[in-house]
């Protein structure tokens, strides 16, 4: 049994919720996951876990700078324990942009950043019309419009797709 550690950072819930099925997953396979928001632990000691996996959203192009300074301030303890990253953004509900290797935003976090997760996923997002407030709506549309995505306002929609997020659990039990 390994003890897992996956830390995030989420804005609205969604990678919170990404996070969750990648515990029920791992812990199906009789591994033990503590789930830590960046936003309360950011001083968390790495120490006793076997595995670290990181995880955050994409907001208005960038992954939250809490991360970015945990992994900085944390890289010796993340390289010498297995270690994963995955990215949450909507850009990657298209197909041509859904993989580490061709979605912008991981792509150039990890030109940012001296460590080398040793595995990696990217996950779609999700999108909320209703919960953002006015001038995010705005831009999300604005950008929406842009990239041939839902424009409604009263748009609520999961891009996730849910089977990659379960394939990723399976990887970092295995790892
Ligand atoms: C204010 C705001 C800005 C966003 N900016 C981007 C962006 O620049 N690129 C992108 O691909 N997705 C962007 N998104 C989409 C989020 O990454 C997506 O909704 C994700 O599921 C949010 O995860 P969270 O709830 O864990 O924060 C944005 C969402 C919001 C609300």
């Amino acid at each position: 049994m390994a003890k897992i550690l996956i830390l995030y950072s989420t804005t609205d819930g969604h990678t919170g919720k990404i996070c969750q099925r990648l515990q029920q997953v791992i812990e199906k396979r009789a591994h033990q996951v503590t789930l830590v928001s960046v936003k309360d632990g950011p001083d968390v000691d790495l120490q006793p876990f076997d595995k670290i996996v990181i995880g955050a959203s994409i907001r208005y192009g960038k992954h939250s700078p809490l991360i970015v300074d945990f992994i900085n301030r944390n890289r010796q303890l993340l390289d010498s324990k297995a270690n994963a990253f995955f990215s949450v953004n909507i850009v990657a509900r298209k197909p041509e942009k859904n993989t580490p290797e061709t979605n912008p935003y991981l792509k150039k976090f990890l030109k940012q950043i001296a460590w080398r997760p040793r595995k990696l996923a990217v996950f779609a997002g999700k999108l909320d019309y209703p919960r953002y407030r006015f001038f995010d709506r705005l831009m999300i549309r604005l950008i929406m419009f842009i990239t041939s995505g839902p424009t409604d306002p009263k748009t609520v929609v999961e891009f996730t797709d849910w089977q990659q997020v379960e394939a990723f659990g399976r990887v970092i039990s295995e790892m």
